[in-house]
């Protein structure tokens, strides 16, 4: 494990974090110091800690393996700024590489997921800055995390919010929550995956409808077209992201990562293709203890006792 990783959650156990309080972080977020200055953990313990500025990040769960990220920029509806969608990726970057992290849930506020990319930000650019800077490109570190990520997702998650939902592995829904690609509406087309993602969510129709439109739909649509798995009360939304992310984390860590790699892949390839990919994943699973962990257990009537090997 590197130290990054050992970091993450020595930081968040230390503190003792292994209940809920969002709107409270009740530890030292000091990663982000530690990120920054590069000191070794002993150096910046010493030093005043730093919080998140647009993060508040949580460790969940009966076996601490949950990582609960909320993006917390309550102001602009948490508006997907640079400076959140940097720390963001840091943030998930870390706790990718966190042996005791089995699975992430990634929310926002009650009122809005996030409502889009930072319009105020963008606002006067122009098209030489946006070729230039490579514009949104480091936002789709999000899809490359090799741990799964569940959005789960309350009030408005709009243009770059909705994307931002589609990047993670199961969306679940809060009873008020709205979708949309409103950037038509704005004179410019979605450029954080809608264009894409949405359709292979929604079929062509839908996706057109949307992204032509601009309209928003509810949680119960999203729900009825696929776009999300599961709606809940808001007040449980959370939880039930939490139970299903505990129960993923209690499977073999490497198996899950090769699993979701699986599924991924079914987007990026034709059929035989994946299918080939996919016999090639699992006939791997057979060079690890897990798979034949599982399996004894299984036969031996016992729980698994995986060790990610
Ligand atoms: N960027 C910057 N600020 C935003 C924002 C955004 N995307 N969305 C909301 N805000 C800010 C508002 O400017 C406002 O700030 P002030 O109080 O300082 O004026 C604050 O959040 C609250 O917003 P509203 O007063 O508008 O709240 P509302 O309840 O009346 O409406 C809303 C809520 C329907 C979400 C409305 O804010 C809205 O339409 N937001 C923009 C949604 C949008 O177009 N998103 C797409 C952005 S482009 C994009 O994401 C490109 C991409 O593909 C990556």
């Amino acid at each position: 494990m590197s130290f990054l990783a050992k970091t993450f959650s020595q930081v968040i156990a230390r503190a003792g974090t292994t209940t809920a309080l969002l709107s409270k972080p009740r530890y030292p977020t000091s990663l982000t110091y530690r990120l920054a200055s590069g000191q070794s953990s002993q150096q910046s313990d010493n030093k005043e800690q730093k919080k998140y500025e647009y993060l508040l990040v949580d460790i969940k769960g009966k076996n601490s393996n949950v990582a609960l990220v909320q993006l917390n920029r309550p102001k602009a509806l948490n508006a997907l700024c640079d400076g959140l969608m940097r720390e963001l990726s840091t943030v998930l970057e870390t706790i990718d590489k966190d042996d005791k992290i089995g699975c992430i849930v990634l929310t926002g506020s009650t009122r809005a997921f996030a409502a889009g990319a930072d319009i105020r930000e963008m606002q006067n650019n122009t098209l030489a800055q946006v070729v230039g800077a490579g514009f949104l490109d480091q936002w789709s570190a999000v899809a490359k995390i090799k741990k799964p990520i569940i959005a789960a997702v309350n009030g408005f998650a709009l243009g770059g919010g909705c994307e931002l939902s589609m990047m993670c592995d199961i969306i679940y829904a809060g009873e008020e929550a709205e979708f949309g690609q409103p950037e038509i509406i704005l004179g410019t087309i979605p450029g954080a995956g809608g264009t894409q993602r949405l359709p292979r969510y929604v079929g062509k129709s839908k996706a057109m409808e949307m992204v032509l439109t601009g309209n928003r739909i509810k949680a119960k649509e999203a729900h009825q077209i696929g776009l999300v798995s599961a709606v809940y009360p808001a007040n449980q939304l959370i939880d039930e992201a939490v139970k299903t992310a505990e129960k993923i984390a209690s499977h073999s860590r490497i198996v899950v990562q090769l699993a979701k790699e699986a599924v991924n892949t079914a987007f990026e390839t034709t059929l035989a293709e994946g299918n080939r990919f996919e016999k090639r994943i699992f006939h791997t699973t057979f060079g690890l203890d897990d798979r034949k962990e599982g399996m004894t257990a299984f036969v031996e009537k016992r729980k698994p006792n995986f060790t990610g090997q």
